[in-house]
């Protein structure tokens, strides 16, 4: 039986990887310690999992005195690098939450790591196991639309759940890297799975014109707020008050933070263009503030198209012969991912099936999604173009 410790104890690492590697894959592995920099939520772990998990209060310590096989990473996105790298120079497997890390230089560290070491990381890229991803695929693996020429790419997220990563550290570049990579890397690495390409150039634009507007906070956080605007987060909720609210003693960390905030210092509305090494090109947009929730992508192929939506959980595939096909899919993108998740737990503790095998995010995936945020980045910053070459050119990735 596999022995993991797990490094970041939110509502990710707990909900998503401690509650359920303890009661539903505990005849394949065995949680034998967390880590987290604010002990009271690492020490929640154990409530919720119902059994007594070791707490503790260094990552170095946990890994000499358990030696474990893998090590899970759940912390803030800007702190993975440190945790694989020590894990891997450990002699241990990694499993890291998305993204795999926030910049450049961080992410030719972790392959340095992880050559030198011979283990391996793996990045949960939960959105491969979603059943409209992996029907779009299988789709495009067939060749059905023949070799794809475009992506015309739409994220959509409504304002409660776009308005709360202005609540959190994610909106803190030197955090989360931005939308760009915390959230986009979700789905460029879809873009870059289907297309089974590397991506080359980026060009970006972005603004902010709905969040982080300091004249409009009339208080520091939701909980202090009178007004209890349509972005209000109520941090006295339930888990929000166990996980946060009761542990804000520790590291002052404040899960409802006012979106207008001055804190706050990423983009909320974004534009990339992505040049592939297979010459197909991309238009992607993230918009954090609509109506409606929901994804849009159109493949357009040198045989036909395909038009996939997360608005009616439909693909619809029109060839240039005049032939159509639609497929309804059941499972709902929202809710959590809750099945792509229950998914990807099933190959991450279980092993994996025939198929699972090809949705397996490994390291090289990681940096070529990060990658593309981060070139954004750039690109935003310097008003360019930018090429991957410049940043991996020492590197054979
Ligand atoms: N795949 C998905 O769908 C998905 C969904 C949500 C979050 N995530 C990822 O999961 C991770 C955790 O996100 P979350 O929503 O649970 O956030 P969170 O803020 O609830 O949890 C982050 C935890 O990291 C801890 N932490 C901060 N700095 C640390 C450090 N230096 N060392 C150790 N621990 C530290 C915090 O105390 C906190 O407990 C992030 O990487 C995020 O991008 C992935």
């Amino acid at each position: 039986m596999k022995r993991y410790v797990q490094v970041g104890c939110g509502f990710r690492g707990i909900f998503s990887f401690s509650v359920p590697l303890v009661k539903k894959y505990s005849d394949y592995g065995e949680l034998c310690g967390v880590y987290d920099i604010n002990t009271k939520r690492a020490e929640l772990v154990s409530k919720y999992a119902e059994k007594d998990i070791p707490v503790y209060h260094d990552f170095s310590t946990m890994l000499k005195e358990v030696k474990p096989d893998t090590v899970i990473v759940t912390s803030t996105d800007c702190t993975h690098d440190k945790y694989i790298i020590e894990a891997l120079n450990f002699g241990c497997d990694v499993i890291c939450e998305k993204p795999l890390t926030t910049n450049f230089e961080k992410s030719i560290n972790i392959l340095d790591a992880e050559r030198k070491s011979g283990k391996t990381v793996t990045i949960t890229f939960n959105l491969r196991f979603h059943q409209l991803f992996m029907e779009l695929k299988r789709q495009i693996a067939s060749g059905v639309i023949g070799d794809v020429l475009s992506i015309h790419y739409n994220w959509m997220l409504d304002e409660a759940h776009g308005s709360d990563y202005f609540h959190r550290w994610h909106s803190q570049r030197e955090k989360s890297g931005s939308l760009l990579i915390h959230k986009s890397t979700h789905h460029f690495d879809i873009a870059n799975w289907l297309l089974d390409q590397d991506p080359v150039c980026v060009n970006a634009f972005g603004t902010r014109r709905v969040y982080g507007d300091v004249k409009k906070a009339p208080a520091k956080r939701c909980l202090e707020c009178k007004e209890k605007c349509k972005f209000y987060f109520d941090v006295m909720y339930k888990t929000n008050k166990e996980l946060y609210y009761d542990c804000e003693s520790e590291d002052g960390y404040l899960r409802d933070r006012c979106v207008f905030s001055n804190e706050v210092d990423i983009e909320d509305t974004l534009s990339v263009n992505v040049l592939y090494s297979g010459g197909t090109v991309m238009s992607y947009t993230l918009n954090t503030s609509a109506p409606t929730e929901f994804m849009r992508i159109t493949l357009m192929g040198t045989k036909g198209r395909i038009d996939a939506t997360t608005e009616t959980n439909t693909i619809d595939i029109i060839l240039n012969s005049g032939e159509k096909k639609n497929f309804v899919i059941s499972q709902d993108l929202r809710g959590h991912h809750r099945n792509a998740d229950n998914n990807i737990r099933d190959y991450l503790f279980k092993g994996a099936t025939t198929e699972m095998l090809t949705q397996a995010a490994d390291l090289r995936a990681g940096i070529m999604s990060m990658s593309i945020g981060a070139a954004a980045n750039v690109s935003m910053k310097e008003n360019r173009r930018v090429y991957l070459d410049e940043f991996y050119k020492d590197v054979k990735l």
